[in-house]
């Protein structure tokens, strides 16, 4: 048998390392890395008393978490129904992106029915206040604490008995036992274990605001992630209203599973129906556009991609996309310049959705693909057009999943015209009739019915 060798770990996030160093390579803790126990220092732990005896498992009682819907209807989608008593949901983002308009909202439905307690850490009560009187989130059974304490937070957990917490945020509730400052690892980290344990112990919804650093990762140890029941996403292009909420983690529901919301002076409403949110309107075809069927979710969303192509003299010719992976631009730039003979080389290349959306699903490339042919030949596509698939670096049409329900979403918003991979129609049901094509399929649409 081979010797351990001595390793080291954190304590904060368990990031591993060969080597010890004074900072934590993955949450960037200081003073968090300690030398791991090998093989020989694991001590021997002795059989005690157990609390319950285990049972066969069909003797079990299944008690169903059950969720209770916030009455945000959006929301409700993304927790897969709504809160689940004892449950903690970290919702996680940017400064300003209006997570604490969103809880504010949430609160206050729930305040028609239940007691809900809303500690402020960050602003102070005449603040929340106020918001409170802009979204129109006044209740009588609506608590409101000013605290950073993360004692008299409890403290007041025990006075009100709410069935609902909001705690906004995280990072700024501390506690005096630990040592650390406020929104650090240690810190956050004790926050959260105690108001976890204090949400199962009272059977109490919880939610914690997270906040966001510029990277996109939630500040404080990644244990925070792991120590939660859900993980909602925030995101939002900050110059548009438009507001998504993201399920990356659900311990009760689906994750992926996205909620819309429209936030504006007087609060924030959930977009019950989204589709058409990313297409800008045009009577007319121009050049450069195409738009592709995403799926957020369950939910097909029809998405608008932009292409601009224009001559350069720089040695260096841009490339710049928002809300498109850059990767998977460049990726079909090659494909093309590589395998239908694009000369991109001396233009400047610029990408883009509309609405802020960000489009991840590989079935996007397509449409990107067509809008950038389209932008340099400058020639408008058809009228009326989708297209969906995957480009492969051959330059061969991958196919996607969910055709139909994307078709069919197209299909209700007056789109007549979709290209999608050869094929992509043939396995769920019979093919349609459509003027086949050696690497594709037109499909016709009939009287709005794909
Ligand atoms: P907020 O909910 O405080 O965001 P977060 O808690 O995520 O930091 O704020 C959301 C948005 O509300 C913010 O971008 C600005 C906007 N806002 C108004 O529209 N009107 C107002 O009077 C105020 C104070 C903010
Ligand atoms: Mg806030």
């Amino acid at each position: 048998a081979r010797a351990q060798r001595p390793g080291y770990r954190c304590t904060e996030c368990g990031w591993r390392t060969a080597k010890w160093v004074g900072r934590c390579g993955e949450c960037q803790a200081w003073g968090t890395v300690e030398e791991e126990g090998g093989a020989s220092a694991a001590r021997v732990v002795r059989p005690a008393a157990v609390s319950a005896p285990a049972v066969p498992i069909g003797q079990v009682k299944a008690e169903i978490a059950q969720a209770r819907a916030t009455g945000v209807g959006e929301l409700d989608r993304v927790l897969g129904g709504g809160l689940v008593p004892g449950a903690v949901v970290l919702l996680a983002g940017e400064p300003g992106i209006g997570k604490s308009t969103l809880l504010l909202d949430v609160a206050a439905r729930l305040a028609e029915r239940e007691t809900v307690l809303y500690v402020t850490g960050e602003e102070s009560a005449a603040q929340v206040r106020m918001r409170a009187d802009r979204i129109g989130a006044v209740r009588d059974r609506l608590y409101l604490a000013a605290e950073t304490d993360l004692g008299a937070v409890l403290g007041h957990v025990e006075q009100v008995a709410p069935s609902m917490l909001v705690v906004d945020s995280v990072q700024t509730i501390g506690s005096a036992e630990v040592t650390g400052i406020p929104g650090g690892p240690a810190q956050v980290r004790e926050v959260a274990a105690n108001l976890v344990r204090v949400a199962k112990e009272r059977d109490m919804s919880t939610v914690l605001v997270g906040h966001v650093t510029k990277d996109g990762t939630i500040a404080g140890p990644r244990v925070l992630e792991h120590l939660v029941d859900v993980v909602l996403n925030f995101e939002g292009d900050r110059h548009s209203r438009l507001r998504m909420v993201r399920a990356v983690k659900n311990r009760f529901g689906p994750t992926d599973e996205v909620g819309c919301f429209d936030l504006h002076e007087r609060g924030i409403e959930g977009i019950a129906d989204p589709s058409g949110l990313f297409l800008s309107r045009r009577s007319e075809p121009v050049p450069g556009t195409c738009v592709t069927v995403t799926v957020e979710g369950t939910r097909p969303l029809p998405a608008e991609v932009q292409a601009l192509v224009g001559p350069t003299e720089a040695p260096q010719p841009r490339r710049t996309s928002s809300g498109l992976d850059p990767y998977r631009v460049a990726m079909v730039l090659a494909v093309l310049e590589r395998r239908l003979g694009a000369r991109l080389g001396g233009c400047d290349v610029f990408t883009a959705t509309v609405g802020g959306i960000r489009l991840v699903d590989p079935a996007v490339d397509l449409a990107l693909m067509l809008a950038v042919a389209s932008a340099a030949g400058d020639k408008p596509l058809p009228a009326g057009l989708v297209a969906l698939g995957e480009v492969g670096l051959a330059g061969e049409l991958r196919p996607v999943r969910d055709v139909r329900r994307r078709l069919a979403e197209a299909a209700r918003l007056g789109f007549t015209r979709a290209l999608v991979p050869a094929g992509a129609l043939e396995s769920t049901a019979p093919p349609l009739p459509a003027p086949d094509r050696k690497d594709r399929q037109l499909v016709p649409t009939r009287g709005g019915k794909v």
